[in-house]
C-alpha cells in the first residue's frame, strides 16, 4: 500500500507537495472605458465589475498597482448613436481606448497595456466585422482591424489583442505593425469559441449582435482541432502570444494547447459568465466565493495557462496573495 495521505497530513506538508501556485503577475484585469467623467457604474451581472471614464479609471489602477498587478486589458464602450455601419470609432485616432491608453501611459509607465482590437463595440449592428448583406465579410474587415491596432499601437499599447475571428486578422495588423516600425506586441484570440458565456459582457460592452449571432466567425464549441489549428496559423502570421477562451469550460483545449505550443505564452480569459456564475452563486450563498475562485484560478494555471485575464485580479489579490493554501 502507498501511504499517498502522507503528502496531506497538514498544512505546512500540503504546502511543500503543491505543484502550482498563483501570483498577481500571473493575471491581466480587464477594463471597461466610457467617455466622460466622474463615471463609475457597476455592472449589474458583474457585481464588483464596474465602466469608468478615464478619470476614475486612473483612480483603480492605482489602486491594482499598489495591490501588484501590473497588466491591464481595454475595452471601449460608445453610446449607441456614436455607433455606425462601419464601426468608425474603433480605429479613429483620438479614440475612446487611445485616450485611455495615453493617459494611463503618461500615469504609470510600468502598467502593460493590452487593447482588444474589434469591431463589435463599435458597430450599430454589433458584429465584430463589416457586413455584406446581412453576413460578416472577412477580407474587408482586415484594414480596419489592422488601422484599429496600429492607432492603440500609436498611443503607447504594449500588446494589441485581436479578438474579431476573421480570418488573416494578425497578418494584416502585423504588417501595418511593422511598415510603421512599431515594436508593439500581438497577443491574439486564437481560439475564442462562439460561447453563451459571454452574455454578462455583450451587457457591460453593449455590443450583442443585433442579429443573428457569432457562430460563422467564433468557433463551434464542439471542435478540438480546429482551435489548435487556428493557434498554429496565428503563431504563423505573427502573434507573440497566443489564447484560448473561455477558460474553465475549455481545460482540455489549454492543455492541448500548451502541450504543443511550448514556445509560445499562452493566455486565457476567465470570461464575464465564468465570473457571474461564481458572483450568483456566492450571492445565493451556494458556494463559498473566495474558495471558489481561487480554486478555478488553480486549475486553469494548472492545465498550462501562463497568464490569465480575468474579473478575479483584483479580489485575488486582496484576499488571497502571499497566502498559500
Ligand atoms: C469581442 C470580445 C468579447 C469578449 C472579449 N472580446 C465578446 C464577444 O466576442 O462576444 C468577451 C469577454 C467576456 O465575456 O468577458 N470584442
Amino acid at each position: 500500500m502507498k501511504r499517498f495521505r502522507t503528502y496531506r497530513t497538514d498544512q505546512k506538508t500540503r504546502d511543500q507537495y503543491a505543484e502550482i501556485s498563483l501570483s498577481v503577475n500571473d493575471f491581466i484585469y480587464p477594463y471597461f472605458v466610457v467617455d466622460g467623467s466622474n463615471i463609475e457604474q457597476e455592472i449589474i451581472s458583474m457585481p464588483g465589475v464596474f465602466r469608468f471614464s478615464i478619470d476614475k479609471l486612473l483612480i483603480d489602477i492605482g489602486q491594482i498597482v499598489s495591490l501588484g498587478i501590473d497588466k491591464v486589458l481595454l475595452f471601449g464602450v460608445v453610446k449607441e448613436y456614436q455607433k455606425d455601419e462601419k464601426g468608425t470609432l474603433a480605429y479613429a485616432p483620438d479614440s475612446l481606448v487611445c485616450r485611455a491608453v495615453s493617459a494611463i501611459k503618461q500615469h504609470y509607465p510600468k502598467v502593460v497595456v493590452f487593447t482588444d482590437v474589434c469591431l463589435c463595440e463599435y458597430t450599430s449592428h454589433g458584429h465584430c466585422g463589416l457586413l455584406h448583406g446581412h453576413e460578416v465579410d472577412n477580407d474587408s474587415t482586415l484594414p480596419l482591424l489592422a488601422e484599429m491596432a496600429y492607432q492603440h499601437a500609436l498611443a503607447g499599447a504594449d500588446f494589441v489583442a485581436p479578438s474579431a475571428m476573421m480570418d488573416g486578422q494578425v497578418e494584416a495588423i502585423k504588417e501595418k505593425l511593422k511598415a510603421a516600425n512599431l515594436s508593439t506586441k500581438i497577443l491574439a484570440y486564437s481560439a475564442k469559441y462562439a460561447s453563451a458565456f459571454y452574455g454578462p459582457f455583450r451587457d457591460a460592452a453593449a455590443s450583442s449582435p443585433a442579429f443573428g449571432d457569432r457562430k460563422s466567425y467564433q468557433m463551434d464549441f464542439r471542435t478540438t482541432n480546429q482551435g489548435l489549428e487556428e493557434i498554429a496559423a496565428d503563431i504563423e502570421e505573427g502573434a507573440d502570444w497566443t489564447m484560448v477562451k473561455p477558460a474553465l469550460p475549455y481545460l482540455d483545449i489549454i492543455a492541448k494547447a500548451s502541450n504543443r505550443f511550448p514556445h509560445i505564452p499562452l493566455v486565457t480569459y476567465q470570461v464575464s459568465g465564468e465570473y457571474s456564475m461564481l458572483k450568483a452563486a456566492a450571492r445565493m450563498g451556494f458556494l463559498d466565493e473566495k474558495r471558489t475562485f481561487y480554486e478555478s484560478l488553480i486549475a486553469i494555471k494548472r492545465a498550462g495557462a501562463n497568464y490569465i485575464i480575468t474579473y478575479y485580479a483584483k479580489e485575488y489579490a486582496k484576499q488571497w496573495n502571499e497566502q498559500t493554501h
